[in-house]
């Protein structure tokens, strides 16, 4: 099957030409969804998991399967999937001895009860329309699953719009943004800004619960370790997990 390529072909992480090679210092965009998102994504999961060993995780969304692999070392049966060829790639070279990833995006999930839990990290801001897009990962997953989704807060976009940050750009309101582009160096991405509202009321639509709303601060020790060149007053990540009714739910 042939793949078409994505505008985050172009962000995925390039193979190293030699092995002398260093990485660059590591930034705060770097680390930001590894320190402030993530820590929340698997506590929640552990406290919703019997047993991570029998617990089937789809990582939506998995750029570089860098999560995907945080989530099998955690013992879970993790596996990740992303329309980009590039990142699926990345992912593929770094971790392909132990994890699947797969090349696709909703249209590809089990339209059948499949996995326990769904994480998507970063990912539906990036989509224009994400009903059809909720309504498959609230049918691949099983009843009484979970799946935890982390966007950006608003009021975080707000603020960079607000100070005039060049990256943040042609966004449709300073206040209640909708609709922008990010350049990630020269790559132009578009972002769909949602509340946390909105996401609720679609999950609601496709028998999905809130089972939490968080939205993780930059820490003290964070911002020491890596500056961050704009505010930093409201969290960068909006997480909410919803939770599908089980069997014996009235
Ligand atoms: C900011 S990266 C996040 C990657 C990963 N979840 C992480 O936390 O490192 C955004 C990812 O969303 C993926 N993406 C963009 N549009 C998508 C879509 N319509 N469906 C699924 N994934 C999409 C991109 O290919 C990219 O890998």
């Amino acid at each position: 099957m042939s793949h078409t390529e994505t505008i985050w072909d172009a962000l995925a992480p390039k193979p190293k030409i030699a092995a002398s090679e260093t990485d660059p210092p590591k930034q705060w965009y770097d680390v930001d969804n590894i320190l402030l998102a993530e820590p929340v994504i698997i506590e929640y999961l552990a406290a919703h998991t019997a047993s991570p060993a029998d617990s089937r995780l789809l990582d939506f969304g998995c750029g570089d399967g860098q999560f995907t692999s945080r989530l099998h070392e955690l013992g879970y049966k993790a596996e990740g999937i992303d329309p980009s060829p590039s990142m699926i790639a990345a992912a593929q070279d770094k971790y392909s001895e132990t994890l699947p990833f797969t090349i696709g995006g909703f249209e590809s999930l089990p339209n059948e009860a499949t996995y326990d839990s769904i994480t998507a990290v970063m990912v539906m801001q990036f989509i224009p329309d994400v009903k059809p897009v909720m309504q498959r990962l609230a049918a691949a997953l099983k009843p009484g699953g979970s799946l935890v989704v982390a966007a950006f807060n608003p009021e975080f976009i707000s603020d960079w719009i607000r100070t005039g940050n060049p990256d943040y750009v042609g966004f449709d309101s300073v206040d209640n943004p909708t609709e922008g582009t990010l350049l990630f160096g020269p790559v132009e991405v578009p972002v769909y800004v949602r509340t946390a509202a909105q996401y609720i009321e679609l999950a609601a639509e496709d028998g999905l619960s809130l089972a939490l709303e968080a939205y993780p601060p930059f820490s003290d020790a964070f911002l020491e370790q890596y500056p961050v060149d704009g505010p930093v007053e409201h969290a960068e990540h909006m997480i909410l997990a919803f939770q599908k009714a089980g069997l014996h739910d009235d």
